[in-house]
């Protein structure tokens, strides 16, 4: 009963929707670091446990070109709207 438990959760957890949002957010890791934990000194913002509403907030409005950014506002622009919202979900799921 245990393993069938164990075999179901590591099924749930390479779902093609969670292998999906990880590909995505693989993208983020080169300067968010992995999961969206900065390497310690990089000055950049972290991503993992932020609310989903203020991380997708923030990625809009880089894509629509309102909130100023070095990098983010090219970056966000390569992103649909449901991306966006799939790797909001994603970090905001880490834990900090
Ligand atoms: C080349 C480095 C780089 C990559 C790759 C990158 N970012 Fe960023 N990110 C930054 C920088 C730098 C900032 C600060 C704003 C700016 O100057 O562009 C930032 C800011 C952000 C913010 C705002 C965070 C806050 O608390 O204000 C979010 C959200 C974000 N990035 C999400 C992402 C996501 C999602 C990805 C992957 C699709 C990603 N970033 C990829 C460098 C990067």
């Amino acid at each position: 009963m245990a393993l069938l438990a164990i075999v179901r959760l590591a099924a749930a957890q390479d779902a093609p929707q969670a292998l999906y949002a990880r590909a995505l957010a693989a993208n983020c890791a080169a300067c968010h670091g992995t999961d969206g934990h900065p390497m310690p000194g990089t000055h950049l913002p972290a991503l993992a446990g932020k609310s989903r509403q203020l991380l997708l907030q923030r990625l809009h409005a880089f894509r629509d070109g309102s909130r100023p950014a070095t990098v983010m506002q090219q970056i966000a622009k390569g992103y649909s709207h449901a991306q966006l919202a799939e790797l909001a979900s994603y970090f905001a799921a880490q834990a900090k």
